[in-house]
């Protein structure tokens, strides 16, 4: 998260996210998921722009149809961190906005963390992360993330984040296909099994065999993150790659179909292709990035505007929360 102060104001970059592994652990009680998933922060951003003002909240969009009013979650963000922590202080707020909406790429959480930052910053509070995660955590389940960016292990509906601390900074570089269908989270966490752990710890007074051949089950899945992040630890492409996981995609891919051609041309030009998120973007991890703009270059002519290059996890913005 790039943070610059100018003229108009405070400037902060908003990385788009990709997610290189999720599991879905079950439905809780509250009716979200509980989660197990690595996120990275990537070079391609939104921008928020805030300036001081006497009172309220404005905002401008560029680049995108967007409300400005509190169907904005960058206004709801504002308005939520100003009152915790400025009572009586305003914002003039403007967004540029590049990263596709719906995608799974976290564009909206990430404007929206990006602006509790900026108003940090424009009225030298000096809120801890700590607190601006109690904002961010009821803004949406991935704002938190973006507080850290880099790449971090998230938990609970994904807004209890650990970053990750590589000591061995490798960077990782993707091809996106965005394929410009805006897919419902939410229809996709209605439509997900994931593996049944939250039901079993509701009824944990059972026979031990079928602990045990619940363990079965589970294991792996269990295993998966911590697999994935001695893989990114080693920045091994192709051992990051055998890794990919997102239990979201079957999920998306059967109620979008129209989607499966995205992956399989990525998969085509022999990269390693995950779903972001809930979708409905696809990436594919290449090995240098070299590859990735070849690669990139071929599939613009199959899907116009649809494609970009992304690296991600290769810069020391690393910040334990
Ligand atoms: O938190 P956020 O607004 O991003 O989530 C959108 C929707 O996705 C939620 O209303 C919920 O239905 C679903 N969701 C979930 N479990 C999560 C995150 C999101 O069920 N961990």
């Amino acid at each position: 998260m790039r943070i610059f102060r100018d003229a108009d104001g405070v400037h902060v970059e908003a990385p788009a996210k990709v997610n290189l592994y999720l599991e879905v652990l079950g439905k809780r009680p509250d009716g979200y998921h509980e989660l197990i998933t690595i996120m990275q922060a990537t070079d391609f951003c939104d921008e928020v722009i805030v300036a001081e003002a006497a009172s309220g909240v404005s905002l401008a969009v560029e680049g995108a149809e967007l409300p400005t009013g509190e169907g904005n979650l960058v206004v709801r963000a504002a308005k939520a961190f100003l009152d915790a922590h400025a009572p009586g202080r305003g914002a003039r707020m403007r967004l540029v906005k590049r990263i596709p909406m719906g995608a799974g790429l976290g564009g909206g959480s990430s404007d929206a963390a990006a602006t509790v930052v900026a108003i940090d910053r424009l009225y030298g509070l000096g809120i801890s992360r700590t607190k601006m995660a109690a904002v961010g955590g009821k803004l949406g389940s991935d704002v938190n993330f973006f507080f850290n960016g880099g790449t971090a292990l998230c938990r609970g509906r994904g807004e209890q984040v650990a970053g990750v601390y590589f000591p061995y900074r490798a960077a990782f570089h993707y091809v996106l296909l965005t394929p410009g269908t805006h897919v419902s989270t939410a229809e996709v966490y209605q439509n997900v099994g994931g593996i049944p752990l939250i039901k079993w710890m509701e009824h944990p007074h059972q026979p031990r065999e079928r602990f045990e051949a619940h363990l079965e089950q589970t294991g792996e899945a269990l295993l998966g993150h911590t697999q994935m992040i001695m893989a990114l630890t080693m920045g091994d492409v192709a051992i990051v790659g055998a890794r990919l996981k997102n239990r979201l995609e079957p999920v998306t891919l059967a109620l979008y179909p129209e989607l499966e051609p995205y992956k399989e041309a990525l998969q085509a030009e022999g990269l390693a292709a995950l779903m972001s998120g809930s979708g409905s973007s696809f990436f594919g991890l290449a090995p240098t990035r070299e590859k990735a703009v070849e690669a990139a270059s071929r599939l613009e002519t199959r899907f116009p505007g649809k494609v970009r290059v992304l690296s991600g996890g290769g810069e020391p913005d690393y910040v334990w929360m």
